[in-house]
C-alpha cells in the first residue's frame, strides 16, 4: 500500500505537526509529510519540521496580517498538486482557506480545533469554553470548508473542565487529546479515500 502524502500548514508551535511525525515513526500512520508550510517566519513548527528532515516553506501573504490572498492560495494549490499531496492538514494555521485551495483539494483539507464544535468556533476556544462556564470541552478534527470552523466533523475527543482551571491548564489538557486525535482522524480519512 502506497504511503499517503501529507502537507501540514501551521502558524505557531506545531505540537500537532509533531504528533503526526511521532505517529508516523511509531508505524501508526501510513503516510509521509512532504512539506510543512507557515505564514509566520518565526513559527516553531518550521524548526520542528527541519529537525525532522521535512522541507519547509514560507507562505507569502503579501503583507496582509490576517488575510490569505487568493493569489497566494492559487500558488499554494499548484505547488501542492505538483507534489502529489493527498491531504492538507491545518495545524494551528491562523488564516481562512478559500476557493482556490478548497477546489483543488475537495474533502482533502482537515483542521484541528480546540473545542467540541459547533461550540466555540474561532480563536482561543478553550478560553471561550471557560468564560461560558462549560463543564467539559475537547477537540474536533473536521473537514475544512469556506467558513470558520464550520466543516463536517470527522472525530472528537472530550475532556472535563476542572475546578480552578485557567485558560492554560484547560488548553494543555485539550492538547494531550489533540495529539492522539489528529493522527487517528487522518487515518480514518485516508481509509475513506482508498
Ligand atoms: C491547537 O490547539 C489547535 O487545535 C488550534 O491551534 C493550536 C495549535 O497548536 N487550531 P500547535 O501549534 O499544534 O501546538
Amino acid at each position: 500500500m502506497k504511503k499517503a502524502r501529507l502537507a501540514v500548514l501551521g502558524s505557531g508551535s506545531g505540537s500537532n505537526c509533531q504528533s503526526i511525525f511521532d505517529a508516523i515513526d511509531r508505524g501508526e500512520l501510513r503516510a509521509e509529510v512532504v512539506l510543512v508550510l507557515s505564514d509566520n517566519p518565526g513559527a516553531y513548527i518550521l524548526e520542528r519540521a527541519s529537525r525532522y528532515g521535512v522541507p519547509t516553506e514560507l507562505i507569502d501573504c503579501k503583507g496582509f496580517k490576517n488575510k490569505f490572498p487568493d493569489e497566494a492560495q492559487r500558488a499554494l494549490a499548484q505547488k501542492l498538486l505538483a507534489l502529489g499531496v493527498d491531504l492538507v492538514c491545518l495545524a494551528g494555521f491562523m488564516r481562512l482557506v478559500k476557493a482556490p485551495l478548497l477546489e483543488a483539494f475537495p474533502r482533502r483539507i482537515l483542521n484541528i480545533h480546540p473545542s467540541l464544535l459547533p461550540l466555540f468556533p474561532g480563536v482561543e476556544a478553550w478560553k471561550q469554553a471557560l468564560e461560558a462556564g462549560a463543564s467539559e470541552s475537547g477537540c474536533t478534527v473536521h473537514y475544512v470548508d469556506a467558513g470558520m470552523d464550520t466543516g463536517a466533523v470527522i472525530m472528537q475527543a472530550r475532556v472535563p473542565v476542572e475546578p480552578g482551571d485557567t485558560p492554560e491548564t484547560l488548553h494543555a489538557r485539550i492538547q494531550v487529546q489533540e495529539h492522539l486525535l489528529y493522527p487517528a482522524a487522518i487515518n480514518r480519512v485516508l481509509g475513506e479515500h482508498e
